[in-house]
């Protein structure tokens, strides 16, 4: 920590106060505002935490101006192209690229926990056979701790340890088998010969009746959108982790937090949002209408899959995802009119000056719904693809907060509007 301070003076009373400034090893430097409503009586107020580290975190690096993704400092884009993403989830959790020996234990381990408790499967059959699998998927995975209570005790390094490898391995056993459910097909056992993406488009597509043929293409691209979406610092669904997290509460409750967070169309949702309205936009020729309709504040349309809080130049991966698309479209021989529909939809938005001004780029979410739908990939299960590669990102998470002794527990303040004191009113006086 840097001995700089910044003097704040109020213009009421003249009085100044010091605020430490909290530097990291890159990115912009922050205040210490810890003491602040001791020393002088005031809160700080930022709705949506624009403007407020929560924490502390040596996992994940953006710029947003730059339009720079690190992971433990790795470039995105180099991970993207060299890496896999059970590398990636090694690299988030342990701060360091495995070495052949620790990447095979890794990934034996991962494999071995993938299998879910049977009582569990029966658990999936309560729900209606229409559930949204998100519904399903954030239900099961908190209810994993009615089932594993051998890693319940988060003051145990080693529980803390074994619960985050039972989550990446169970979370896309439990994706696979809601979805499953929701069509009426049998629920496909996880294949230990298989690795981590290949053995969830098993347990999404081989039926019992004959093999499945599966392009490695597709494996290709879900691997690399894993690798993506494994983690982006403190964005909503993370941040609900760690809220959750500074509790105490359990590992499968603060990752089914993280699950139900993801959920939203701001957040993880609006990758299924993103193809529901290139749908409604229908064809290229609607696409102007549909920008015009998004600047319009009264209509309550969003362009879905464009802007970012914390990128105001471009989403990196988006960018990758973007290319990637032509690719995967191209090598699975898929003709999508959605993906006509999108660039269209991109060009107009990028060069009409409402979005220039507001720094509104394309996200991540953008182009990932095509690939999923060219991957054949259900639309409700979108949501449930990001919280399978996210799940590494809240791991990693979790584990960190409970190594840090700063940690505390997380209890913001607010500016109280309502009513001051007043006295009760019988209910035949009202
Ligand atoms: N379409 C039209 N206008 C938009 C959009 C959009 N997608 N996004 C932001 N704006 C406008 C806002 O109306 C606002 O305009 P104003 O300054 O005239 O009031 C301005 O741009 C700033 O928007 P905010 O909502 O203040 O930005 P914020 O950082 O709070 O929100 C968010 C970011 C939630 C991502 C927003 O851009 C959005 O709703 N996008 C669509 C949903 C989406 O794609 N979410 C996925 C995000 S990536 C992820 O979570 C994986």
């Amino acid at each position: 920590m840097s001995e700089q301070n910044v003097v704040l003076t109020d213009s009421a009373s003249n009085k100044s106060t010091a605020l430490p400034v909290v530097s990291g090893t890159l990115g912009d430097p922050a205040l210490d505002i810890a003491k602040l409503n001791k020393d002088t009586g005031y809160y700080t107020f930022d709705p949506g935490f624009v403007s407020t580290a929560s924490t502390k975190s040596a996992i994940t690096f953006i710029d947003g101006d730059k339009g720079i993704l690190l992971y433990r400092g790795y470039p995105i884009e180099q991970l993207a192209k060299q890496s896999n993403f059970l590398e990636v989830a090694y690299l988030l959790i342990n701060g360091e690229l495995p070495t052949p020996d620790q990447s095979s234990a890794f990934e034996h381990e991962v494999t071995h926990h993938t299998m879910m408790q049977e009582s569990l499967r029966h658990f999936l059959n309560g729900f209606h056979y229409d559930a949204h699998p998100m519904a399903m998927l954030c239900g099961s995975v908190s209810v994993l701790s009615a089932f594993y209570h051998d890693t319940l005790d988060i003051n145990d390094p080693e529980q803390r340890r074994l619960a985050a490898i039972r989550l990446i391995a169970k979370v896309p056993t439990i994706a696979a088998a809601a979805y499953r459910y929701s069509i009426g097909w049998p629920i496909r056992y996880p294949r230990n010969n298989l690795e981590y993406v290949t053995r969830f488009l098993h347990m999404m597509f081989e039926v019992p009746s004959e093999p499945l043929q599966l392009s490695p293409v597709a494996a290709k691209a879900l691997d690399l959108l894993f690798i993506l979406h494994a983690d982006h610092e403190q964005n909503a669904s993370t941040s609900t982790v760690r809220l959750v997290g500074s509790t105490g509460a359990n590992p499968y409750a603060c990752v089914a937090a993280g699950i139900a967070a993801l959920w939203g169309p701001a957040h993880g949702g609006a990758n299924e949002a993103v193809l529901k309205m290139l749908n409604e936009i229908g064809s290229a020729d609607n696409v102007s209408k549909a920008v015009e309709k998004a600047k319009d504040k009264n209509s309550g349309f969003r362009l879905m899959g464009f802007g970012h809080r914390v990128y105001k130049n471009f989403d990196p991966r988006a960018t990758i995802i973007r290319e990637m698309c032509h690719k995967v479209l191209a090598d699975l021989g898929v003709n999508d009119p959605m993906l006509d529909i999108a660039m269209k939809l991109e060009e107009v938005a990028l060069k009409d000056p409402y979005f220039v001004e507001r720094k509104l780029y394309p996200n991540v979410d953008f182009y990932s719904g095509i690939i999923y739908k060219a991957l054949k990939i259900p639309t409700e299960m979108f949501t449930v693809m990001f919280a399978i590669a996210r799940t590494a990102g809240w791991v990693a998470h979790w584990l960190e907060q409970h190594n840090d002794k700063d940690s505390k527990i997380g209890r913001p303040r607010q500016i109280y509007t309502g009513a001051t004191n007043r006295d009760y009113v019988p209910i035949d006086k009202r």
